[in-house]
């Protein structure tokens, strides 16, 4: 059985007394939903405030990205283990580090590998860009992208078990062409690709470690349109962006998720 996932990214939005204001305008309703996993992902800087607005809810956090190394000479940058203190879950190879700041494939293995190493949680996003799409290159961008970050990984590396804290992969299908553009990929384009990367990490690792793992969408997703892509088994959440930096908003891409994975399961 795989818990439906739903996490919030705020990317490079909110000052601290923004993130406040946002996490008290959404947690009581939020907090509410059962049946879903509820992530937020606010700015590195408001981590310690929401760590602390959160204890004792059910919503849970996570940071947009971290360096691969523990500690040591890297000027400006955050380690895994500075955010095992504070959050379960890290975004890894978003687009936007992938494109602007260079997170090639082989960066992004490292820090999938030094989040599971960590016990964090890593949240990995894969997509194809407009081109890539047009030329029919979906599958291979992203048989690519997910080889390319689990290589080196042994299946050991994820594991439940309720004596520690979970190290559990996330994948996050988000096609650059639909994110930020409020052109969101159609549900059977999603759920396809999704079913996709499903097979590839079977490939990869194998069936029951697929059947088992969590693929989200990311791209526009709105509560006008979380049903038409919630409604399709394999896909497992949402990885939301600008969507979740309005509360009525995030709490109904959330209500929605746990109420339709309920009639569907
Ligand atoms: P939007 O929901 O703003 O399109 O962003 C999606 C995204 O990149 C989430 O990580």
């Amino acid at each position: 059985m795989r818990i439906p996932f739903v996490a919030g990214n705020w990317k490079m939005n909110t000052t601290v007394t923004e993130a406040e204001r946002l996490v008290i305008e959404m947690l009581e309703k939020l907090d509410r939903v059962e049946g879903v996993e509820k992530v937020l992902c606010p700015p590195f800087v408001s981590l310690v405030a929401i760590n602390m607005m959160l204890h004792g809810s059910s919503v849970k956090l996570g940071a947009q990205n971290m360096y691969f190394e523990t500690k040591g000479a890297y000027t400006g940058e955050i380690s895994p283990l500075m955010l095992r203190e504070l959050c379960e879950f890290v975004i890894l190879g978003h687009s936007e580090r992938r494109w602007y700041f260079g997170d090639i494939d082989e960066i992004v293995n490292k820090k999938v590998k030094a989040a599971l190493a960590n016990k964090l949680n890593p949240i990995l996003c894969v997509g194809e860009r407009l081109e890539e799409n047009e030329a029919g290159k979906t599958e291979e961008v992203i048989n690519r992208q997910v080889t390319a970050a689990l290589n080196g990984i042994e299946p050991a590396a994820l594991s439940r078990s309720s004596d520690e804290v979970a190290k559990d992969l996330i994948i996050a299908y988000e096609p650059v062409w639909a994110i930020g553009t409020g052109k969101a990929a159609s549900g059977e384009q999603a759920a396809a690709t999704i079913q996709f990367i499903r097979d590839v990490v079977a490939k990869i690792w194998n069936e029951t470690i697929a059947q088992d793992l969590r693929i989200l969408y990311g791209g526009s997703v709105t509560s006008a349109n979380i049903a038409e892509f919630i409604s399709h088994p394999e896909i497992d959440g949402a990885l939301v962006g600008g969507a979740s930096l309005k509360a009525e908003e995030f709490v109904g891409i959330v209500e929605q998720t746990a109420e339709i994975k309920k009639r569907i399961k």
